[in-house]
C-alpha cells in the first residue's frame, strides 16, 4: 500500500498563477497522479511534471481531451509524443501500455476518451452525437484524422481490461489504481438539469469501463481516479473508491471552492 497525491485538470493555461507541487503535497505521498487537461499547451503539461518531480519520487500523469487542442498531432501521435518527452523527465506517462508498480500498488491508465452512450438512459447515440458537434470544443479542436473519440474509447477499454486481466495472477501485486481522465461509471455523471448540458454527458464518460470491474476476479481494483468533469467526487461503489479532483478554471473558481492535491491510500481504505 501506498499514498499518493492526486490533482486533475490544473488547466494551468486559464489560471493566473502558476502551480507549484510543494505548495500542495502531503508528506507521506512519494507518487502524484495528474489525471488530465493539466493545460491546452503540452508545454505546460511538461514543466508541471519538471516541477513536481523535485518532490515526488513518481509523477504519473495521463493526457485529457485539452492537451489535445493546440498540439497539431492527431491523438496517436501526441500520446506517442508524451510517452517521449515525459519518460525523458523521468516522469510516467499511461496511455494503456506500461504499469507502474510501486510497494503492491499497480497503476494502470489512459485518457479512455467516451463512446456517446453512458447516458443512454435518457439520450440517443443520435442525439448525443449532434449536441457534441455542435456544443463540444473536441468536435472542432482536436485533429482526428479520421479517427474518432469511440474508436480511441474501445481502444483504451481493451488495453486497460487485458492489463487488469494480467495483473489478476501477478503475485507482486494487492492493490491496482486505475486513472482515466473520463468517468468509468454512469453514477458519477454530473447531470444539471438541462438539456444540452446533460446530453453532453455522453461525452463525459466512457461506457465500455464499468465491465473491466468483471474482468477483476480477484478484487484488486480499490481506487479509480478521474476527471475532466469539474466537479469534486469521492464515491464509493461496490467497494471501489472513485475520485475526482479537479481544480477546473479560474473563472469556475467561485463556484468550485478552495482546492488542493488530496492525499489517497491506494488499498481504497
Ligand atoms: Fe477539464
Ligand atoms: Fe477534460
Amino acid at each position: 500500500m501506498i499514498y499518493f497525491d492526486l490533482a486533475s485538470d490544473l488547466h494551468t493555461d486559464l489560471w493566473r498563477d502558476n502551480i507549484n507541487s510543494i505548495d500542495f503535497s502531503n508528506p507521506l505521498s512519494s507518487t502524484l497522479v495528474i489525471a488530465g487537461d493539466t493545460s491546452n499547451y503540452v508545454s505546460e503539461l511538461l514543466e508541471i511534471v519538471k516541477n513536481s518531480k523535485k518532490y515526488y519520487e513518481n509523477v504519473i500523469i495521463i493526457d485529457g481531451n485539452h492537451e489535445h487542442y493546440f498540439s497539431l498531432k492527431n491523438p496517436y501521435m501526441l500520446e506517442s509524443y508524451l510517452a517521449r518527452e515525459i519518460t525523458s523527465l523521468n516522469g510516467n506517462y499511461l496511455c494503456g501500455k506500461s504499469v507502474i508498480k510501486i510497494n503492491k500498488t499497480a497503476f494502470i491508465g489512459a485518457n479512455g476518451w467516451y463512446d456517446f452512450k453512458i447516458n443512454e438512459e435518457n439520450f440517443t447515440i443520435q442525439e448525443n452525437i449532434k449536441n457534441w458537434n455542435n456544443f463540444s470544443n473536441d468536435s472542432r479542436m482536436i485533429l482526428w484524422q479520421g479517427s474518432s473519440p469511440t474508436f480511441i474509447a474501445t481502444d483504451h477499454f481493451k488495453l486497460l481490461s487485458n492489463q487488469v486481466n494480467d495483473l489478476q495472477n501477478d503475485n507482486s501485486v494487492d492493490n491496482i489504481v486505475i486513472i482515466t481522465h473520463t468517468a468509468p461509471h454512469k453514477k458519477l455523471l454530473p447531470y444539471k438539469g438541462d438539456y444540452s448540458w446533460d446530453c453532453l454527458t455522453s461525452a463525459y464518460g466512457n461506457s465500455m469501463m464499468e465491465n473491466i470491474i468483471k474482468i477483476d476476479k480477484k478484487h484488486k481494483i480499490k481506487v479509480w481516479v478521474y476527471g475532466h468533469s469539474h466537479s469534486k467526487l469521492d464515491k464509493t461503489i461496490n467497494n471501489i473508491r472513485y475520485v475526482n479532483n479537479a481544480r477546473g478554471y479560474e473563472s469556475e473558481k467561485h463556484i468550485l471552492g478552495k482546492w488542493s492535491f488530496v492525499q489517497i491510500k491506494s488499498d481504497g481504505t
